[in-house]
């Protein structure tokens, strides 16, 4: 059966467009691919239809990553049609939460935050990076790589 798992940032040009490829990347490399459907959205639709920042999207390619999705917002039916939704921080969290009245566990229990998977870090939330400089574009990937081998490994269980 194929999974499908959606990113879900502010603005859907940063952090969820970069944790769709790493972990695409990564699938990629442990000949996964076949098994997933991963798309990314953000809860804030300034964005829509452009592709990631720049910023975001050189600090990516000089990991070997390459982002090619373009920003779009989520609604309320990518919680029914997704198995798995992974937020960055936790205002996304009660964002995406309050796209539905349905609070049933079984819509609940699909939505988490991506570092609860983090094997390294103790931070819960992947910090913004659109208003500062190089260092937050790298601690986003870095956080990243590090959460998605433990989402990754749980998937797989
Ligand atoms: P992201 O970063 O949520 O990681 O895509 C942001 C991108 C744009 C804005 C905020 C955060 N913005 O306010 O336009």
């Amino acid at each position: 059966m194929v999974k499908k798992i959606l990113f879900v940032c502010l603005g859907n040009i940063c952090r969820s467009p970069a944790a769709e490829g790493v972990f695409k990347q990564k699938l990629k490399e442990r000949d996964l691919e076949k098994l997933f459907v991963v798309d990314s959205a953000g809860t804030g639709g300034w964005h829509v239809g452009n592709l990631a920042d720049p910023r975001m999207r050189q600090t990516a390619l000089s990991r070997g990553i390459e982002l090619t999705s373009r920003s779009r917002q989520i609604e309320e039916n990518d919680l029914y049609e997704f198995d798995q939704i992974l937020v960055m921080d936790k205002d996304n969290l009660v964002a995406v939460k309050s796209l539905t009245k349905d609070h049933n566990n079984h819509v609940n229990s699909k939505i988490k935050l991506m570092l609860s998977y983090s094997k390294n870090s103790q931070l819960d939330e992947v910090p913004d990076p659109y208003y500062g400089g190089q260092n937050g574009f790298d601690k986003v990937l870095d956080l990243l790589d590090d959460a998605m081998d433990g989402l990754i490994d749980s998937l797989m269980d």
